[in-house]
């Protein structure tokens, strides 16, 4: 009898090498971000295939504003155009999107096009995609404090009552499980302000591989290099 592989249920990915993949085939930046979006299309396919239930994608982070303007707004124009062009194949595969950052800093036409991708993905029940989105851990955890201190203040949560539980719960992936497996491509081996708390136990896993090359293969080598490893949580066996 063959035993069942275990399955991360969420996965989440640092897309990094876009720009070195662009450069070494003498390319604008902006086409390694291009060809990152047929990486992003492959990899749902894989975890729908798979059964991961759950997936993350660090799409732009709080400290990418900080980029040549022009690239900024080359991600804003690839985001808009992206989640028009693939809401009808994210809806044939069962796929919700949703997203993780503050949203508010983005322009009203980003926003506009990140409501109705939510919106007209409500129903998937296959996948959840989340995109983080001016998406930074320390941001994140900033933004719930506020929020707790808040609740606090007006009399509604008492101190004592603020445990790992409720934190989790009022973080921006509250609407999710813990990530299983964290993936950082292109070598870098650390995880820039990327889900810091949810990724306590999460395993991690560093391919060499820049984003635009990890292919449906190269995800089904992370999940069995995931499966391999032996997740104790801080106890003995
Ligand atoms: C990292 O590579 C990649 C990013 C910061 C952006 C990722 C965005 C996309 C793939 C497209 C837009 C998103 C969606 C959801 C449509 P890098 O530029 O840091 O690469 P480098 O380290 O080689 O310079």
């Amino acid at each position: 009898m063959s035993i069942a592989k275990p399955i991360p249920q969420h996965v989440a990915i640092i897309m990094d090498g876009n720009g070195r993949w662009a450069k070494q085939r003498g390319k604008e930046r902006t086409e390694g971000h291009i060809a990152g979006v047929e990486t992003i299309r492959q990899t749902l396919r894989a975890a729908v295939k798979h059964g991961v239930r759950y997936l993350t994608f660090y799409a732009f982070s709080t400290e990418n504003w900080g980029r040549p303007e022009a690239e900024v707004n080359a991600l804003m124009e690839l985001l808009c155009k992206s989640v028009v062009s693939e809401a009808p194949e994210l809806k044939k595969q069962g796929v919700r999107v949703r997203t993780i950052g503050e949203r508010s800093r983005f322009s009203e036409r980003v926003q506009y096009y990140l409501n109705q991708i939510e919106e007209q993905t409500a129903e998937g029940d296959r996948l959840v995609v989340a995109l983080a989105l001016n998406y930074s851990s320390r941001d994140e955890l900033r933004r719930t404090m506020q929020c707790l201190a808040r609740k606090v203040q007006q009399g509604e949560l008492a101190p004592e009552a603020i445990d790992e539980q409720l934190i989790s719960s009022h973080l921006d992936t509250g609407f999710m499980p813990d990530p299983d497996l964290v993936i950082r491509t292109s070598g870098e081996q650390r995880l820039s302000n990327f889900l810091l708390w949810q990724s306590s136990y999460a395993e991690l896993y560093f391919p060499e591989v820049l984003w635009p090359d990890f292919t449906e293969e190269e995800f089904a080598r992370a999940l069995e290099v995931y499966a391999s490893r032996d997740r104790r949580y801080g106890l003995v066996k």
